[in-house]
């Protein structure tokens, strides 16, 4: 594609600075057509960036093995660069801009050398609708480029909704560059995690990311753009950007209710999102698993919409039993990453509910059996997958109104204390939920796996600012509009282990249950009983037809357990303590609300 194709002068002008920085070999705009994007993954193939699966059994679908230093999100080297630290808050890493700019211009001198610098523009939310953003997006990864035509609007017709208007910069390299003659490598990056940056100037607005090619560090439309950046923009703009999958429920009556749902990073979104409910008469569409921008409706209502175009899934536990609409959405036109390669050329991972090959290649290239005891599919394995390729996508999902929320969930890994679900008194009871949401950390960030830590709003990775000035933003909402027509607010959770560490509730499917119960609370129907943490259902409140789920069990997933919540206010407290006078005083009240409660019964 020719840059005649926009009269964007900032755009042009950009381009040519950061070329002139980086140094490529070629210069390529992406239009964004399917020949360009066969074009390049059978570049790719050639490569050995990309296996070709076989066309029989998974058409149009690729597998890539990453560099085994580059397989999740980089928390620690993200940073958010704002001109005063204190707007970064303590839960982000900062780092003066100038400073960082510095950083970044070295870094990035020749760091393209002999590579193709890609330009890729690209839409969050449905192209030309007026709260989508237009982002451009220049990377040295042609992987990043199949990415991202699957996962955001990309090409052509973003360029021409820019037209002559203001996009975001997004800078990406592998941070690889080659010398002359020097052979490239499947998958380059730089494999030192010190030298990895993934960076924001909300001011400007502007991102940047350095040395790794893998999902959120690389597609920077995802969570540099559309939560990190966003959450700024949002806040000064009157709106929200949040870690929701959004889905619809109909009821056997037929009435549709709009949810939701925020839990930290592989904590059951894309089950939730596109999950097959097991109760009869109920159906659930989906409308989008990770990203949700809200805005409040010109009725006072707010309403949900998803600025992607595609599923970055976790593979591994995805299988017909858990997730049977993700294995009917990636049966083709989909990119798989650090899973196995199975002999006749298909995928395999880890609890996929098929029998593994007898002898696979794992996600690090080596000969694999299932008897090695070793992981076939890195646990942060995953698929890239279109959206419309859903067989329960929402006929409203690419509506750029949104839909109307009734309830938001919360929720997060906990193997103890917290019940299966739990409603908010009110909204600020449901911002204090969302505040102090805790869960077990997994591989989607390097780093320890099944930590408890605080990971408020599901945001602790992505929230662009101070996470106390984006609690204080969540309780304007309280004032913005009329209360009634805020959504709900439950806190859930599918994670709850007996004293063997056995899951208590079945989950996936099961969740519908939930569901159910929720929509029934937002009818004002649904049978409930006070306790100090909230209103939980009574165990008749719960349809539990057709399980079979031992009393004992359903009495501990729905009891409070004081003892266990006295150490979680304790937490809690701690936990606000260090946001000082910045936490909002009506979050401290809250939790000292619940500590009375606690202390009453
Ligand atoms: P990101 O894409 O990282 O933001 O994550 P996500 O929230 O979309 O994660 P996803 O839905 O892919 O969650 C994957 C993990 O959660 C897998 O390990 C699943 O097995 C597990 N999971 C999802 N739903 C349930 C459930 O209802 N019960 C249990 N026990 N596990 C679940
Ligand atoms: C997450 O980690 O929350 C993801 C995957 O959704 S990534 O896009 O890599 O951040
Ligand atoms: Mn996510």
């Amino acid at each position: 594609m020719s840059t005649s194709l926009t009269k964007n002068q900032k755009l042009l002008q950009w381009i040519e600075e950061i070329t002139k920085l980086c140094k490529p070999a070629s210069v390529h705009w992406c239009d964004g057509s399917q020949a360009e994007y066969d074009r390049l993954c059978e570049e790719m193939v050639k490569h050995g960036t990309f296996t070709r699966l076989n066309p029989k059994t998974r058409p149009g679908s690729f597998l890539a093995r990453s560099h085994a230093s580059d397989v999740a999100r980089v928390e620690d080297r993200t940073y958010i660069c704002a001109e005063n630290k204190q707007d970064a808050g303590l839960t982000n890493n900062w780092s003066d801009p100038a400073a960082m700019r510095q950083t970044l211009n070295k870094l990035f001198d020749g760091c393209m050398a002999g590579r193709t610098l890609y330009v890729i523009p690209f839409s969050m939310g449905p192209i030309g609708s007026p709260i989508a953003k237009v982002g451009i997006e220049i990377t040295d990864s042609a992987y990043v480029v199949a990415n991202m035509r699957i996962m955001t609007r990309m090409g052509k017709a973003a360029l021409d909704a820019l037209g002559d208007g203001d996009f975001i910069p997004c800078v990406h390299s592998v941070g690889a560059p080659l010398k002359p003659g020097q052979a490239d490598v499947p998958w380059p990056c730089e494999p030192d995690p010190a030298k990895k940056y993934i960076v924001h100037f909300p001011q400007d607005p502007a991102i940047w990311s350095y040395g790794s090619g893998y999902g959120g560090n690389a597609l920077l439309g995802k969570k540099c753009l559309a939560l990190r950046i966003a959450s700024v923009l949002a806040r000064k703009e009157g709106w929200m950007a949040e870690h929701m999958l959004i889905l619809a429920l109909t009821s056997p009556a037929g009435k549709k209710y709009y949810v939701a749902a925020a839990f930290p990073s592989a904590c059951g979104k894309t089950n939730l999102a596109m999950m097959q409910p097991s109760i009869p008469g109920w159906t659930v569409r989906c409308l989008g698993d990770d990203i949700a921008w809200i805005r409040l409706g010109a009725d006072g209502r707010l309403y949900a919409m998803n600025p992607e175009y595609g599923f970055f899934g976790v593979a591994p536990g995805t299988s017909q039993s858990s997730n049977p609409n993700a294995m009917a959405t990636i049966t083709k036109n989909s990119i798989f990453t650090n899973v196995v390669l199975t002999p006749d050329g298909d995928v395999w991972w880890e609890d996929m509910g098929v029998a593994a090959p007898a002898k696979g290649i794992d996600w690090e290239g080596q000969e694999w059996t299932q008897a090695s005891g070793r992981k076939g599919a890195h646990p942060n394995a995953r698929f890239t997958a279109p959206a419309s390729q859903c067989p329960v996508i929402d006929p409203d999902w690419e509506n750029p109104e949104g839909v109307p929320i009734s309830a938001f969930l919360f929720g997060g890994r906990r193997p103890s204390t917290i019940p299966l679900v739990n409603e908010a008194f009110d909204w600020e009871h449901g911002v204090f939920m969302g505040s102090s949401t805790g869960s077990e950390t997994t591989a989607a960030a390097l780093g320890q796996a099944g930590v408890l830590r605080r990971d408020p709003f599901a945001m602790l990775p992505f929230c662009g600012y101070n996470m106390a000035d984006y609690f204080a933003h969540w309780l304007s909402f309280g004032q913005k509009t009329d209360r009634n027509k805020l959504p709900k607010v439950f806190f859930v959770n599918w994670f709850r282990k007996n004293a063997h560490g056995k899951w208590l509730w079945p989950g996936y499917g099961e969740n519908s249950r939930i569901l159910k119960w929720i929509c029934e609370r937002v009818d004002g129907t649904g049978k409930a009983v006070r306790t100090p943490i909230g209103w939980l259902p009574t165990p008749e409140g719960l349809d539990l037809s057709g399980i079979n789920i031992p009393t004992a069990d359903l009495q501990e997933l729905l009891a409070v357990d004081r003892e266990g919540w006295n150490k979680e206010a304790d937490n809690i407290a701690e936990y606000y303590a260090k946001f000082g006078e910045r936490l909002p005083a009506a979050l401290r009240q809250q939790l000292t609300s619940l500590k009375e409660r606690l202390a009453v019964g």
